[in-house]
């Protein structure tokens, strides 16, 4: 950027115009990149230009702002126009002009922020992320809003795919990272199961490197919070490139991936300001049930009563997340008498495991610990190595109910590792006895239906994390190294 500046001045002072002295320079960089300038010599004009990499314009009365993220500017103004790829926006004091970077003007898009400015304050919590936690339920009952019709089926009018394409869809292939990759594993039960159709999970950074099959029959879907994470954001590039359908499930509106996809399912937790995802990951859930939903409905493959129960069923989750949230002090506890372990391990089996996963990731973002999620049956075939006297094991157990197979199996995990000295922090629905002699910390969530037990389960798991981690005296909004939104690959 140093350089960039030094051609900059070098431009303005050959052509007197610090917008075409911007155009110039952009023509010769190569790479992402989002640039604002001034020169001693305009005094009236800002200038910026975007490229792979967040840039969000505030139009107010008399003034401009430039910015990465609306939360910068939505307390002057919430008018706010996307800029799109390879652009230059001139902000002036009576307006913004956009060009592209060869100076044809460009066509953008203004949208009203519908955030209220308390959003981007923490409202007495001692953090963001203790707030975002306790958003969960609006958060989630927020996405529900507005797509299930009187009669309780789907309207998700907005995902513009039209409906032949979703019926000629022979595979579905999520990209994502991180957090919200582990909501897009839990997805794929959700998929398989109401749509029988095969579905791919890819690490968005892993994905376009292996020369994935894809074709217009390939239905993708990115889920991101920020809408700016570049592997992400090259990863469905490069399914559109190969002709496949892109459905973009993110919380951020205006931003680059859902631009970029042909659709695109916004989820509605509000601002997420915590680097470590909570709310996000929750409505990321919501959504992933919906979208499976309808490609059910449009298929055919799931009938109206069926889902009708389903979201029934969805309609409920927020009220039992506030449940959740309301028996968390043992969870903080226990948290906190941990804080001196060097390592945690989380077991689950079938949609526990991704949880098992989140939780995992949600002790390393946050407490800087060791910690490891497991498939729980794979457990002798290598991990269980691993299990000594007094290590802490978080185990997910699925639902009891219909004498699942997996719940018999599950418990017979926690024997195992019990037996060989681990303190047992057992995650099981209320009523669940099965598990009381093997559990050394016994937390309870709702019944749920199966594939929906994630949305119960999570959050124990964002609790410990975030007070194990402040126990440990961490700054859990801002977790070291790390970053809300990663725009570089
Ligand atoms: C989640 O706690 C992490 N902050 C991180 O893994 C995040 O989920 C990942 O970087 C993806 O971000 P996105 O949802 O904005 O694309």
């Amino acid at each position: 950027t140093e350089v960039v500046s030094h051609l900059l001045a070098e431009a303005f002072s050959s052509c007197g115009d610090l917008a075409e002295a911007m155009r110039q320079v952009c023509r010769r960089l190569e790479g992402a990149f989002t640039l604002v300038a001034v020169h001693a010599d305009a005094p009236d004009v800002v200038v910026g230009a975007r490229r792979n990499s967040p840039l969000v314009v505030g139009v107010g009365e008399g003034e401009s702002f430039l910015a990465s993220d609306v939360a910068a500017f939505i307390a002057h103004t919430r008018s706010a126009i996307e800029l799109g790829q390879d652009q230059v926006v001139e902000a002036r004091r009576d307006g913004v002009t956009v060009t592209d970077f060869d100076g044809a003007p460009a066509e953008v898009r203004s949208y009203h922020v519908d955030w209220d400015a308390s959003a981007a304050e923490k409202d007495g919590y001692a953090s963001f992320m203790l707030k975002e936690i306790a958003e969960q339920p609006k958060a989630v009952a927020d996405t529900l809003l507005g797509r299930i019709d009187a009669e309780g089926a789907l309207t998700l009018d907005e995902v513009r795919i039209p409906a032949a394409v979703l019926r000629e869809a022979d595979k579905v292939v999520i990209v994502a990272c991180g957090t919200a990759f582990h909501a897009g594993l839990i997805a794929k039960y959700a998929i398989e199961h109401w749509t029988r159709l095969p579905c791919e999970v890819e690490l968005a950074s892993e994905f376009r490197y292996r020369d994935p099959i894809l074709d217009r029959r390939t239905l993708v879907v990115a889920i991101s919070q920020s809408g700016e994470t570049m592997d992400t954001l090259m990863a469905l590039r490069h399914a559109r490139e190969q002709g496949a359908k892109v459905l973009a499930i993110c919380n951020t509106n205006g931003s680059t991936i859902p631009r970029e996809s042909d659709a695109v399912l916004y989820t509605h937790a509000g601002p997420e300001v915590a680097v470590a995802s909570t709310k996000a990951f929750l409505t990321q859930l919501v959504a992933c049930y919906l979208v499976a939903l309808y490609l059910g409905q449009r298929r055919g493959t799931k009938w109206g009563d069926e889902i009708r129960d389903v979201i029934r069923d969805l309609g409920r989750i927020a009220g039992e997340v506030e449940r959740v949230l309301a028996t968390m002090e043992p969870v903080r506890a226990l948290a906190r008498t941990l804080k001196d372990k060097r390592t945690v391990l989380f077991l689950g089996r079938h949609v526990g495991y991704p949880v098992a996963l989140e939780g995992a990731l949600k002790l390393k973002e946050l407490a800087y610990m060791h910690a490891e999620g497991f498939a729980a049956g794979e457990l002798k075939h290598g991990p269980i190595a691993l299990v000594e006297p007094d290590l802490p094991v978080v185990v997910v157990v699925p639902s009891p109910r219909g004498r699942s197979v997996l719940h018999g199996k599950i418990v017979s995990n926690i024997q195992e590792i019990r037996a060989r000295g681990a303190r047992t922090i057992v995650i099981a629905e209320e009523g669940d006895e099965a598990v009381v002699p093997y559990a050394d910390h016994l937390i309870r969530i709702p019944a749920t239906p199966t594939l929906l037990q994630p949305l119960v389960a999570t959050v124990p798991l964002q609790v410990f994390a975030c007070e194990l981690a402040t126990a440990r005296g961490n700054e859990v909004d801002q977790p070291r190294n790390l970053a809300k939104s990663v725009t570089v690959e």
